[in-house]
């Protein structure tokens, strides 16, 4: 193995995704896998199968979809967990169980109610347990950060010994200190017998601003893969970025480490992500910040023209951005699409690409300019040509002094149905008269309206969980039309309920 190269554990999709708000659905997740793929990942962790149904399915549709990178699939120490994790990796080509407990005292005590013999024992119970189904297990200490040292260190030679061939150290609360946190690892490298049977990993968080500075506290003391997000997104203040570590280990060429992230993709990918997840990057964000590489000041301005290296440590051109972004009208061609597609990380097959043309012509004549945020949302978007109930029509009204109406006319299997009812305003009036051709109790969970960049004449995506008795079901629409984009999703849900 080389020893300096560091694995790149991309975990946007599942650290990355618990942050409310955020979730994606299964087709934005496919896109995403493919770009991390296309970026040079090495391992995707693709979800939390016991979390959910959507979860699961999640797991099973990026491990088809993605070839090159281990899928991985997070478990607590419960063989139930470890279970749905493996069904959920069945048709992965190189697949991992990432299975783990807290090992702090407070964790130990608090959250376990039981004491540091009993976690180790049940630490290695699942590493065993986890290798009767795949190969590759991946331990985590959840809280490792304030976990104390000698403990820690039997906890990681024990699953090494049952057969953990990757151990994440996380640094769950984001607590410690880069040296604190460069020690730790030091010190498992120093004190745990066979620790070169298995890969040490970092997975910082960054509550106290410090998960870059500790991850690279990590890698400079023996850790060989890290755990990132891109954007840094993630639960609470976020996880280490992954544009950051790659971008520290291609300046600082000093450090004698490598990856194989292909750093031209990084800003085509960040870009796929705000956009998906609706999460603004921060103007002065390291690396993929709008402001990064813009240099305002005159004596900056003076030095960059005359040489770029007197300012600027990284090229823009390394991290793919695009000085000469187009923004694309009616009139661009599908060539223009396609390239324009690709460098923002999403390659599709010729039939797709048609298919997205089609929708982006339909857009282009509803908006005059296409902003990358848009394409980005029309290639991700769910085609709904194979569902059984589609809306042949709809037209509803509403304004000051009058109540809303709508009507609606729906293609069930062939059969079609029209209806008509008020509401509160008119969505509510379109969905009521929806209900009364569909006529099976279901209740709305969730409804969340987003516009996609700006502008009155903006896309709007909505997000919508239904319930229809044990059934959960998510649906998508996106559409110029705010209520056009809330039935296309409610619709998008009936379509996903079974009978
Ligand atoms: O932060 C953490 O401890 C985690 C583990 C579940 C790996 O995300
Ligand atoms: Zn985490």
């Amino acid at each position: 193995m080389d020893k300096n190269k560091v694995f790149f554990f991309d975990t946007t999709l599942r650290d990355g995704e618990q942050v409310p708000g955020c979730q994606l659905n299964t087709v934005e997740k496919i896109q995403l896998a493919k770009a991390l793929e296309s970026l040079g990942v090495d391992a995707i962790e693709a979800g939390f199968p016991i979390s959910s149904p959507g979860d699961f399915n999640s797991v099973i549709e990026i491990s088809k979809a993605v070839t090159w990178p281990t899928i991985c699939a997070l478990s607590r120490a419960v063989e139930k967990d470890i279970d749905t994790a493996a069904d959920a990796l069945q048709y992965a080509k190189h697949k991992r169980i990432h299975t783990g407990i807290g090992t702090s005292d407070s964790h130990i005590r608090y959250k376990f109610k039981s004491n540091r013999e009993d976690i180790l024992e049940r630490a290695v119970r699942a590493v065993k347990y986890a290798k009767r189904r795949v190969e590759d297990v991946e331990f985590y200490a959840e809280d490792a950060g304030r976990t104390d040292n000698e403990y820690l260190a039997r906890v990681v030679e024990a699953v090494i010994k049952a057969g953990a061939t990757v151990v994440n150290i996380p640094d769950t609360t984001g607590y410690c200190l880069p040296e604190e946190y460069g020690a730790k690892i030091r010190y498992l490298m120093e004190h745990v017998d066979g620790i070169d049977k298995a890969i040490i990993s970092t997975h910082c968080h960054n509550d106290l601003g410090m998960a870059t500075a500790n991850t690279m506290a990590g890698v400079l003391n023996g850790a060989r893969q890290v755990e990132v997000t891109i954007n840094g997104v993630g639960e609470r203040a976020g996880n280490t970025a992954l544009e950051e570590i790659a971008m520290i280990l291609k300046a600082h060429k000093g450090l004698d480490v490598h990856s194989d992230i292909n750093t031209q993709k990084i800003y085509g990918i960040s870009r796929m992500v705000s956009s998906l997840m609706n999460m603004p990057v921060q103007p002065n964000k390291a690396i993929v910040g709008k402001n990064a590489f813009a240099h305002s000041s005159g004596i900056h301005q003076d030095g960059v023209l005359k040489n770029a290296e007197t300012y600027e440590i990284i090229d823009p051109v390394d991290v793919g951005v695009d000085t000469n972004s187009i923004v694309l009208t009616a009139r661009s061609g599908h060539a223009a699409l396609k390239f324009r597609l690709e460098t923002l990380g999403v390659k599709l097959s010729e039939e797709a690409l048609n298919n997205v043309y089609q929708e982006f012509l339909k857009l282009a004549d509803k908006k005059k300019e296409i902003h990358d945020d848009d394409i980005l949302m029309l290639a991700g978007a769910d085609r709904a040509e194979s569902h059984h109930i589609k809306v042949d029509w709809l037209q509803a009204s509403s304004g000051i002094g009058m109540k809303p109406v709508a009507s609606i006319g729906v293609d069930i299997s062939g059969e079609k149905f029209t209806a008509a009812a008020t509401g509160n305003g008119p969505v509510d009036a379109a969905i009521n008269a929806i209900r009364q051709i569909i006529k099976r109790p279901v209740t709305i969970n969730e409804f969340t309206i987003q516009g996609v960049t700006k502008g009155s004449d903006d896309m709007c995506k909505v997000h919508m969980q239904v319930g229809s008795g044990e059934q959960v079901c998510y649906g998508f629409g996106a559409n110029t039309d705010i209520v056009t984009a809330s039935i296309e999703a409610y619709v998008d849900c009936l379509n996903k309920i079974k009978n």
